[in-house]
């Protein structure tokens, strides 16, 4: 039986060596280890030996097929990269040929303004946060200082969200990001230099506004927080952003959650602040000089109350307003309707 064994395996590893391409070496595996192989029979034929010899010749007879198993496993690899060899010489590859440049894409514009602004901010210490986009009464309205009878209201074209009233009130689609400044002030980390930059909801769709849109929202509180410093990181901001001839000005105005409250303006890029056009006229772009460019003010003393920070100890001052607008503001961009960006045209989005 041993003999027959070594027998066999030297007619196996003869055949392998001969074998040209895996449909002859299968037919050897076929023959040898098949069910009806003939060293599957000598494997079967161990269990009718005398008890004395089977485990010797048992385990020689796997070794061997394990052997023989190992050998098949080796020719096949050679075989294959043979294949390939052969692949490489009839389908050779000219790497030098110019490629076909697959089409590319680009950040969307308000994508891009967003980047733009947070790292702007970040240069100056602030840190980019985000808060719920859908979020309760509390924080978008009565935490501001804003309680549920305030006219103030009115002005924000809210989406109710259909969803159980908790102690917070009702659930709203974000109308601002100012949500953000109580959020931001009960996390007990002052001082806080948030740059919250987050999507807003309101009834509204003409060619000044959107339904969907973005909004930054600046929140700086720290011991003696001054309008200086509003005005400071204003005036940065617009020359940033906008360009180094840019200013900014401040005029009186009313918001629940500042006091006081402005409206910041921005000289205008077209005729330079000075409100005349070149043609001696009225500028055309502003009328004035100043372009309206969004709301701030010093945080009211009940929103920091609201956030857990004592007013007497702290100050600070917020501002806020859209990504859309301020973009469409930029130099050299001539976008004059809100919605175009969102049409998904890509006449329109290759241009930035
Ligand atoms: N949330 C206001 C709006 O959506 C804008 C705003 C005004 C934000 C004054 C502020 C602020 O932080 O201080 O119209």
């Amino acid at each position: 039986m041993l003999d027959k064994l070594k027998a066999l395996k030297k007619a196996i590893e003869k055949v392998v060596d001969q074998a040209k391409d895996a449909a002859g070496l299968e037919q050897v595996e076929i023959e040898y280890l098949g069910r009806k192989g003939k060293l599957t029979a000598l494997l079967k034929g161990v269990a009718d030996l005398a008890e004395q010899d089977r485990p010797k010749v048992g385990a020689l007879a796997n070794q061997i097929k394990r052997e023989v198993q190992q050998l098949l496993e080796v020719k096949k690899r050679a075989l294959a990269g043979g294949q390939f060899s052969v692949l490489g010489e009839t389908e050779r590859e000219d790497v030098t040929e110019p490629g076909i440049r697959p089409p590319e894409g680009h950040l969307h514009i308000v994508t891009q303004a967003i980047r733009e602004i947070t790292q702007i901010f970040s240069n100056i210490g602030f840190m980019r946060t985000r808060y719920p986009e859908v979020d309760w009464d509390w924080y978008a309205f009565e935490s501001l200082n804003m309680p549920p009878d305030h006219p103030a209201r009115d002005e924000w074209e809210t989406f109710f969200v259909d969803a159980p009233i908790s102690k917070k009130g009702k659930m709203v689609l974000t109308p601002h990001t100012s949500n953000g400044q109580v959020r931001e002030l009960e996390r007990h980390e002052l001082p806080v230099r948030m740059i919250s930059i987050g999507r807003c909801y309101r009834r509204q769709s003409d060619i000044t506004h959107v339904p969907m849109f973005h909004q930054f929202e600046g929140l700086y509180v720290d011991k003696q927080v001054s309008i200086s410093h509003l005005r400071g990181v204003l005036d940065y901001f617009a020359k940033e952003f906008f360009g180094s001839g840019r200013t900014t000005r401040l005029r009186p105005h009313h918001f629940p959650f500042t006091e006081p409250s402005f409206e910041i303006d921005i000289s205008c890029g077209i005729c330079g602040g000075t409100g005349v056009g070149k043609d001696k006229q009225k500028c055309r772009v502003c009328k004035s000089g100043w372009l309206e460019l969004g709301g701030a003010g010093m945080v009211h003393p009940n929103v920091l109350k609201a956030g857990g920070v004592d007013p007497k100890k702290y100050s600070g001052f917020a501002f806020g307003w859209g990504i859309e607008r301020t973009y469409m503001m930029k130099e050299g961009i001539q976008i004059d309707d809100v919605r175009t960006p969102y049409k998904n045209d890509l006449r329109f989005l290759k241009q930035f």
